[in-house]
């Protein structure tokens, strides 16, 4: 059986530590091998669980239920430190202190792709039959999961790699500051760890969970997270409404105005995320920490004797449809097809902007934007028509003429194969 990974994540304070430890807790009690793991730096993991959590090896908290508090700034010496110390070098050899060469050695992002990693790693080992992670806030925990393909998907990451194996050329002649082997080999590493990560955060046994309390600004903030995922294709499939009012409880004139707004809230979060399950959660008469009240909030959440693990919501993201050819004057034929990117929550027609580059078509929807990278069989095409509808947006491709044919030659660069980056 293969480990299924669920990834919890969500505004702060709206319960992702609490949700996730519940959740593990109670598919642990059911008898299967559960990892829990947490990229969130405040280390809240712990204190939920009322248990110290090692950073390295996995500390056992339950039967069937271990724990580990990924630590970036530790994983990253531990992984790449030749790289960070050749960077630091670099600086400091002109001129910068030696603690802002530090600092500036840390490459944006690559916290995220080490604690992505570390995931990776136990998904492969085939310990478990579930790998649960709980995030940092959603900003951070958007970006932990866009980067890998951001940096491995679009051209800007092609051109990253390109820039660090020009430097090893143009390092070479300065020898008292030349790289050592570990500079490459880690380089080398990372931008192999990037396209196993870029691969992996898309495949069928991971999927995301967004958890939100019924107050206007996490609803905001889910939709968004909704487009965000969407777009980089990562499955979303199910939300969690946490700290809900009980209603039949009395709570006294006080809390009248509190329970309406979050039926009001309620409602729309039914509307905007159906048909996608809604799991919900009663804010508790006490805070739920331990394994006993944790597994408590899993057995209500998951009541009807769901299964936690299962795969709750699984529409496809992209995809191509055929279209109709189109016939020229000369009675030419062109094979027309297209791309459906389905981007939840964009109202408005005017937000959307589209260019298309070379293997890549730039997407930007209000704030959001993104490279989707063409599948194959449209890297000989030309955009020449899209709109967006129903949720899905749908770019037109017409085939090129033979003649016109250009070398897409990227995907034999040795540098880019899996084994052979030199
Ligand atoms: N359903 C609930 N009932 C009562 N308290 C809760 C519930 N969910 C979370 N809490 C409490 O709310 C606080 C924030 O929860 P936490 O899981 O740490 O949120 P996050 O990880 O999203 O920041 C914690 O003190 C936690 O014990
Ligand atoms: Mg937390």
């Amino acid at each position: 059986m293969p480990t299924r990974v669920i990834i919890y994540s969500g505004k702060g304070g709206t319960g992702k530590t609490t949700v996730s430890a519940a959740t593990a807790s109670l598919v642990a009690s059911q008898g299967k091998r559960v990892l829990i793991m947490s990229s969130d730096p405040a280390h809240s993991l712990s204190d939920v669980m009322g248990q110290a959590i090692s950073r390295d090896d996995l500390t056992p908290l339950a039967p069937n239920l271990f724990g580990l508090e990924i630590d970036t700034i530790y994983e990253m010496r531990k992984n790449m430190g030749g790289f960070q110390r050749f960077i630091a070098s670099t600086y400091e050899g002109r001129g910068i202190d030696s603690s802002v060469a530090a600092e500036l050695s840390n490459q944006p992002g690559m916290d995220e792709i080490l604690s992505l990693n570390r995931l990776l790693l136990e998904y492969r080992s085939g310990n478990w039959d579930c790998i649960i992670l709980d995030t940092a806030p959603t900003g951070n925990t958007l970006r932990l999961l866009a980067y890998p393909e951001m940096i491995i998907g679009g051209n800007t990451g092609k051109n990253f790699f390109r820039v660090y194996r020009g430097f090893s050329n143009f390092v070479r002649p300065f020898k008292n500051n030349a790289p050592n082997d570990d500079f490459f080999k880690e380089v080398n590493s990372l931008m192999e760890m990037m396209n196993d990560l870029s691969s992996f955060i898309v495949n069928d046994d991971v999927s995301v969970r967004l958890v939100l309390n019924p107050e206007k600004l996490p609803v905001m903030e889910t939709k968004r997270a909704y487009t965000f995922l969407s777009l980089y294709g990562i499955r979303l499939d199910a939300v969690v409404v946490n700290k809900i009012l009980p209603r039949e409880k009395k709570l006294g004139a006080y809390f009248d105005y509190w329970v309406e707004l979050q039926a009001k809230y309620l409602d729309d979060i039914e509307a905007a995320f159906n048909p996608m399950p809604i799991f919900r959660s009663i804010l508790e008469d006490v805070e739920p920490i331990g394994i006993e009240k944790l597994r408590r909030v899993g057995e209500h959440l998951f009541a009807d004797k769901t299964d936690p693990l299962a795969q709750f919501y699984d529409r496809p993201l992209v995809w191509v449809e055929d279209l109709p050819a189109q016939i020229g004057p000369d009675a030419s034929k062109k094979v027309r097809r297209c791309l459906c990117v389905y981007i939840p929550f964009i109202d408005d027609h005017q937000e959307l902007y589209i260019t298309h580059l070379g293997t890549d078509v730039h997407v930007t929807a209000g704030r959001i934007q993104r490279n989707v990278s063409l599948p194959r069989i449209l890297l000989n095409s030309e955009l020449d028509n899209y709109y967006y509808e129903n949720g899905v947006l749908k770019l037109e491709f017409a085939e090129k003429p033979p003649e016109v044919e250009e070398e897409i030659a990227w995907e034999d660069d040795p540098f880019f194969s899996r084994s052979g980056v030199n």
